[in-house]
């Protein structure tokens, strides 16, 4: 009867000309209709709050660079994946533009100037460029280079948040705080017609030339 009451109270506050208060079925009507539109509001707030809480994990990952990955991702335990990208092309990527054939490349596709300095080659030859829109990406911490050209966070996302220990323990954790398990679309970013070297791209084959598992225990 109190709840009956106080929402009386505020729909004559709300409403005080249209509705005479001699009719109380026409507050009981109002009421539902209130209660129906408090719950439409609400589930609203409750979306939009977690919506915020989204956007805020993802707005505050940054690419913090390869030698933050390079501290738990070195030791044969782990699977040495620092090692084994270390060899392959991925990790010299940048340095690769400083070569001859890189600046015959550029003069080729109308490059001016020093390749590892073109937004137009840097897109996809290191990870501060972002290979989507090709520009220079904004969030990244002062840790991340550019000689360390395709790095782990090119593939696996920006690991500012995914690289604590608890959330690299548990593949839930790391998948929710951005982290990412790259399949064939994120190769494509780089891996396609846009490159004035390219070469067809088979996924599966590509693929077993970086493997870098963690062992099985
Ligand atoms: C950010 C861009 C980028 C992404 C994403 C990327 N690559 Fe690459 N990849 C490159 C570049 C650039 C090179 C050449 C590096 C060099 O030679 O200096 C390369 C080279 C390679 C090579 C060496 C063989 C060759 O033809 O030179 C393999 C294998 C490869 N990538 C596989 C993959 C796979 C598999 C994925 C996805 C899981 C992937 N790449 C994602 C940019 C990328
Ligand atoms: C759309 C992504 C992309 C862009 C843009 C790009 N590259 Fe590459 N680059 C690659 C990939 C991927 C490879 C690995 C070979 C392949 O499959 O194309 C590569 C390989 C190379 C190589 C190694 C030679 C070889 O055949 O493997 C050179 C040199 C090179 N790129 C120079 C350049 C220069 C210079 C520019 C700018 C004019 C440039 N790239 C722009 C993705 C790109
Ligand atoms: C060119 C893209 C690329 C780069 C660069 C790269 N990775 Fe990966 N990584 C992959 C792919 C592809 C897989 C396998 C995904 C799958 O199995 O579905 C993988 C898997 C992994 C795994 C999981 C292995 C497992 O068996 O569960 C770890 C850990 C890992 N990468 C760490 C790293 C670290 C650390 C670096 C940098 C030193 C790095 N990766 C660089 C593409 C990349």
């Amino acid at each position: 009867m109190e709840r009956l009451k106080s929402n009386i109270r505020i729909i004559k506050q709300k409403r005080p000309i249209n509705n005479s208060p001699n009719n109380i079925n026409n507050y009981l009507k109002l009421i539902k209709g209130g209660d129906k539109v408090k719950k439409i509001i609400l589930v609203f707030t409750l979306l939009f709050i977690v919506g915020v809480c989204f956007s805020a994990f993802a707005a505050d990952a940054k690419y913090v660079g390869v030698t933050k990955c390079k501290m738990c991702n070195s030791t044969s335990k782990s699977g040495a994946q620092y090692k084994i990208w270390g060899k392959g092309s991925h990790a010299n990527a940048f340095k690769t533009l400083a070569s001859d054939a890189a600046k015959k490349t550029a003069a080729k596709a109308g490059v001016k100037g020093d390749p590892q300095k073109a937004a137009e080659c840097l897109a996809c030859h290191t990870t501060a460029y972002d290979p989507t829109t090709g520009k220079k990406r904004g969030d990244t911490a002062s840790t991340l280079t550019m000689e360390e050209g395709v790095s782990c966070e090119s593939c696996h996302g920006p690991g500012s948040v995914y690289k604590s220990k608890k959330n690299m323990k548990d593949h839930k954790l790391y998948l929710k705080t951005g982290g990412i398990m790259p399949n064939k679309e994120l190769c494509v970013k780089c891996h396609n017609p846009k490159s004035p070297t390219y070469k067809a791209f088979d996924y599966e084959k590509r693929k077993k030339e970086i493997a870098h598992p963690t062992p099985k225990k």
